[in-house]
């Protein structure tokens, strides 16, 4: 069992809160915000008021992953009543223990996510006070992308770091995940599974989100 953090990077713009409403409904856990400023990634998304436009309609917690250069500049805007986890990258931080202290003391709970070229290591000095740590399976800034099997030693690495250790933090994933290969996630050892294509452009959603979380 895992749970699904569906990406509203793949949801129909033009009818964003119908969309969003409409997978809360079919049992996603956490809705994903993928915020891209087209510096840290080649793209751009959109930024904390499309989100806080969903504030009353998702019926789940917000899950933000900022791809964004010096995210401690940001962080207050993705704070509201929904947010639960607040995820900056590793590689866009220069201080990542000062960035994790000011996503908690801002209000939320504190991710970390990693590139696939990024060894998991990296994060050895900070897991006591990490939230979330999120592993990407793509290189971020699309959607749609196919799945790198590489991310999944990482996934293990982090699962056994947490019981090494006796801590709690929740093992994310991201990128290229579906019906199909989310046993490879879930065997390694993950808790929460984003996808964004799978989901949204699916026939039978509720099927897609049932088969990722089973
Ligand atoms: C990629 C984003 C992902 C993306 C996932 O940079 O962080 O969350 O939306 O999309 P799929 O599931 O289609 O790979
Ligand atoms: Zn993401």
């Amino acid at each position: 069992m895992a749970k699904i953090a569906p990406s509203i990077l793949s949801a129909d713009f033009a009818r964003l809160g119908e969309d969003v409403k409409d997978i809360c409904d079919r049992g996603a856990d956490y809705v994903h915000i993928d915020v891209m400023d087209g510096l840290f990634v080649p793209n751009i998304s959109f930024g904390a008021p499309i989100m806080k436009s969903l504030n009353g309609i998702a019926t789940a917690p917000y899950d933000v992953h900022l791809m964004i250069v010096d995210p401690d500049r940001y962080i207050e805007n993705f704070v509201t009543d929904n947010t639960e986890f607040i995820t900056v990258h590793y590689e866009a931080c220069d201080d990542i223990a000062y960035t994790i202290k000011h996503i908690k003391e801002a209000g939320a709970k504190a991710g970390v996510s990693i590139k696939p070229g990024t060894a998991p290591e990296v994060l050895d000095d900070y897991l006591e006070d990490i939230d979330l740590i999120l592993v990407m399976s793509v290189e971020p800034g699309f959607g749609g992308q196919k799945f790198m099997d590489s991310s999944l030693p990482k996934i293990a690495y982090y699962k056994k770091k947490r019981e090494e250790l006796g801590l709690d933090y929740v093992i994310e994933v991201d990128g290229g995940v579906g019906a199909a290969n989310a046993y490879l996630v879930k065997d390694a050892g993950v808790d929460l599974i984003v996808a964004g294509s799978a989901v949204f452009k699916a026939e039978d959603r509720s099927a897609v989100i049932n088969a990722i979380k089973e």
